[in-house]
């Protein structure tokens, strides 16, 4: 027999960003952050997993292609599913496994994201949520959300916020152990639907610097990252919950704004230096100040996470749509530039 669980996991974007741990192992941030959800059928990751009795090893499949499960991440969040699972019993399909049968059965699992893969569109956070959350339905593990999103956070920090949809707060927790360090939602999905999201790929290859790498560095280095930690984003976070509560664009475009803006700035005040930015995402910036100084009040948000892309949130439908024309009249198809799509999501999952 073989019994198998799929699930659709959302990624998310940071508006407030998690950047720095003070605990590698367990993935304990230095600060707050803030993110939403995106619609599952824009960015998001399919996982399969199966269990058989015949499985002889644990093995996994990465857009078709078998990669490594040696990692310790990965290893820690299935050592801390396989803790917690029940019995399963599936009358229909003769499958029953009980509670102690998980430690010596070995699992499948098979894993797509419809986007490109660390380039800095967060493809970790949708992924290893997707892998927590199908594990937990496939042994029956009784947790709620948040106990999940701890989980989560073990394979990597900004996953524990893909558990929600809507508007995530990813608490950082005082606790030495990161039990306290969970997601929590804000605001669901219904909340806010006026936003839209559309996400400009100005490269869709690998990064350079991987966040895990870039965030040690910046511990390591960076005097502005204390600053920020200790300083900046608590005040910054208290008041996006505001401007999340009140549905308040032009207080929410400007938080996410600067703190994009600052997370890049910690990343330059690392050394030696990380730039995850190129000409064409500070274009994109430089687009979308003029347009919202010209109007009064912001009719657009950005933000870019570890790599080029820029993610704009739109304030409407309308505002979106001249955004689109925008882009298309400053990057026509086929220029010389890179920036080569445009994917149009609302913010639900
Ligand atoms: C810039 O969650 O990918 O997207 O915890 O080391 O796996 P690890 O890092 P990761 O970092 C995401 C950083 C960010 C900001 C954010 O999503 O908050």
């Amino acid at each position: 027999w073989v019994h198998m669980v799929t699930a659709q996991t959302p990624t998310n974007i940071a508006v407030i960003k998690y950047w720095g741990k003070r605990d590698e192992t367990l993935i304990l941030p230095v600060n707050d952050s803030i993110s939403v959800t995106l619609d599952p059928d824009h960015l998001c990751t399919i996982t399969t997993v199966a269990v058989s009795p015949s499985f002889d090893r644990d093995r996994m499949w990465l857009n078709g292609k078998e990669i490594s499960l040696s990692g310790g991440r990965f290893q820690s969040c299935l050592r801390e599913i396989r803790s917690r699972a029940s019995d399963v019993e599936d009358e229909e399909n003769g499958i029953k496994i009980a509670k102690k049968d998980w430690e010596k059965l070995h699992l499948h699992i098979a894993s797509y994201n419809n986007f490109p893969t660390a380039a800095g569109l967060a493809s970790s956070a949708a992924g290893l949520a997707c892998l927590v959350f199908s594990l937990a339905k496939l042994m029956n593990v009784k947790e709620d959300q948040s106990k999940l999103s701890a989980i989560a956070r073990q394979g990597s920090g900004s996953a524990c916020r893909s558990l929600y949809g809507g508007f995530v707060k990813w608490i950082m927790g005082k606790d030495e152990d990161g039990r306290d360090s969970l997601a929590v939602q804000l605001a669901d999905e219904k909340h806010w639907d006026d936003l839209v999201i559309i996400i400009a790929v100005v490269s869709s290859r690998q990064k350079e610097t991987s966040s895990t790498t870039g965030m040690r560095e910046t511990v390591e280095t960076s005097l502005l990252l204390k600053h920020r930690a200790k300083e900046i984003v608590p005040k910054r976070i208290l008041k996006m919950e505001e401007a999340i509560k009140n549905r308040d664009f032009t207080s929410f475009a400007q938080l996410t704004c600067a703190d994009s803006n600052q997370f890049h700035a910690v990343c330059l005040d690392t050394s030696p230096p990380i730039f995850y930015m190129n000409d064409t995402s500070h274009r994109i910036i430089s687009i979308v100040e003029k347009w919202n100084r010209s109007e009064g009040t912001p009719q657009v948000a950005y933000t870019f996470d570890a790599g080029p892309n820029a993610v704009m949130i739109a304030r409407d439908r309308k505002a979106a749509t001249l955004l689109l024309q925008r882009l298309l009249f400053y990057f026509p198809p086929n220029s010389d530039t890179d920036l080569n799509n445009y994917i149009v999501g609302d913010k639900s999952i």
